[in-house]
């Protein structure tokens, strides 16, 4: 009963989430409410529907995973949440909860980045030790980073314009793979993995992005032209109008899937090499973090084993229901700066959240 507790708190995007962990990692109590299903039926997320149902379930959820986890307020050493990045309306929601809650209670605030949690999840479920090499990808962020320490991130790329799940969001519903009978339920990024099985990924032998480009940056808008200019050649031979499928969707799913894969591959392997030149990865066991809703996608996964194989790097990927948002990152991070004593607010601080 000596470990300190921390309640996580996570409301950045389309999830709304909070867990209860003891300082090992050990869960006690979460709970998770998915918005995805209402914006798969809109075409995507409405920032105002967002916060709407942020507001409708985070109290519910709050008191859910405090409940499971048997824990009183009282015995919390600490609230952790989500403050940037993400959708602004979602993000005031949690906040504005979490202030007060941490008055109510007289407990610490620990504000937390969505991104750093993300990164430091592994170590939840492992001893991953610093520094490690870590690629995010979701539909809202792509990026390298060497992970020094808890706070401590050297950026080696980020997204130049869209998200690869972002990517792959509009181009499932450019195709409407909703109305497919076998991804009526599934997100952008699912679906395409699922016709890819069936699909010929030479089919349509997409440009990767950024071949000439020397650094780790990620770019996803110009193969979503190349694709969707191919989508629109295919409506014009097969007639039919948008919105109606095309008889080959499963091969555009699998060359997307390919081309995106390809790209994250090569962008991963230029980091590797840099981090070598530069001594920025230990001798011994150096790693490779993969997470982020996009990791849960097993080609992908396959793709960078290939890179990390042939570099004597392993591949680490938290199981999908910790690659994907939730309240038990944020729990995690927070116990971690716990431990370091980083970034540990008072209760009656005033914390604007940052939507960048
Ligand atoms: O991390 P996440 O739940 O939310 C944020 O964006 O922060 O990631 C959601 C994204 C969506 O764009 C979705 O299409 C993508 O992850 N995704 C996948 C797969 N499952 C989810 N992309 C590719 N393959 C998957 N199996
Ligand atoms: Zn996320």
């Amino acid at each position: 009963p000596s470990s300190r507790l921390v309640l996580g708190i996570e409301t950045s995007c389309d999830e709304t989430g909070a867990a209860v962990l003891d300082e090992t990692g050990h869960i006690l109590g979460e709970s998770l409410h998915s918005q995805k299903e209402v914006h798969l039926r809109t075409g995507g997320i409405i920032p105002t529907v967002a916060q709407q149902l942020h507001r409708e379930n985070l109290e519910r959820v709050v008191q859910e995973a405090l409940e499971r986890s048997a824990v009183d307020p009282s015995r919390l050493s600490a609230v952790a949440t989500t403050v940037k990045p993400g959708l602004g309306p979602s993000l005031g929601v949690g906040l504005e909860f979490s202030r007060r809650f941490v008055r109510r209670h007289d407990k610490p605030f620990i504000p937390i980045h969505h991104m750093e949690a993300h990164a430091l999840t592994v170590r939840m479920l492992r001893p991953v030790a610093f520094p490690f090499l870590v690629l995010l990808v979701s539909g809202g962020h792509s990026l390298l980073a060497v992970a020094r320490g808890v706070n401590d991130f050297l950026l080696l790329g980020h997204a130049l314009d869209e998200a690869p799940g972002d990517t792959l969001d509009k181009v499932a519903r450019r195709l409407s793979l909703i109305k497919h009978p076998r991804c009526s339920t599934l997100s952008g990024g699912q679906a395409i993995e699922l016709l890819a099985k069936e699909g010929d990924r030479t089919r349509f032998p997409f440009r990767t992005p950024m071949g000439q480009t020397y650094d780790c940056c990620f770019s996803f808008a110009g193969l979503r032209n190349q694709i969707n200019m191919t989508i629109m050649k295919n409506e014009a031979e097969e007639g039919i109008e948008q919105g109606t499928l095309l008889s080959c969707v499963n091969d555009i799913a699998a060359s997307t899937q390919h081309t995106v894969a390809s790209h994250l591959a090569k962008r991963t392997h230029r980091a590797i090499l840099f981090c070598k030149a530069n001594g920025l990865l230990p001798s011994n066991s150096p790693t490779v973090v993969l997470s982020g809703g996009v990791a849960s996608n097993e080609y992908i996964r396959k793709a960078l084993t290939v890179i990390t194989d042939a570099t004597g790097l392993s591949l680490l990927c938290p199981p999908a229901k910790f690659c994907t948002d939730n309240g038990v990152m944020i729990a995690w991070n927070g116990v971690e700066r716990l431990r370091e004593g980083k970034g540990i607010l008072p209760p009656d601080v005033d914390v604007s959240y940052e939507p960048k």
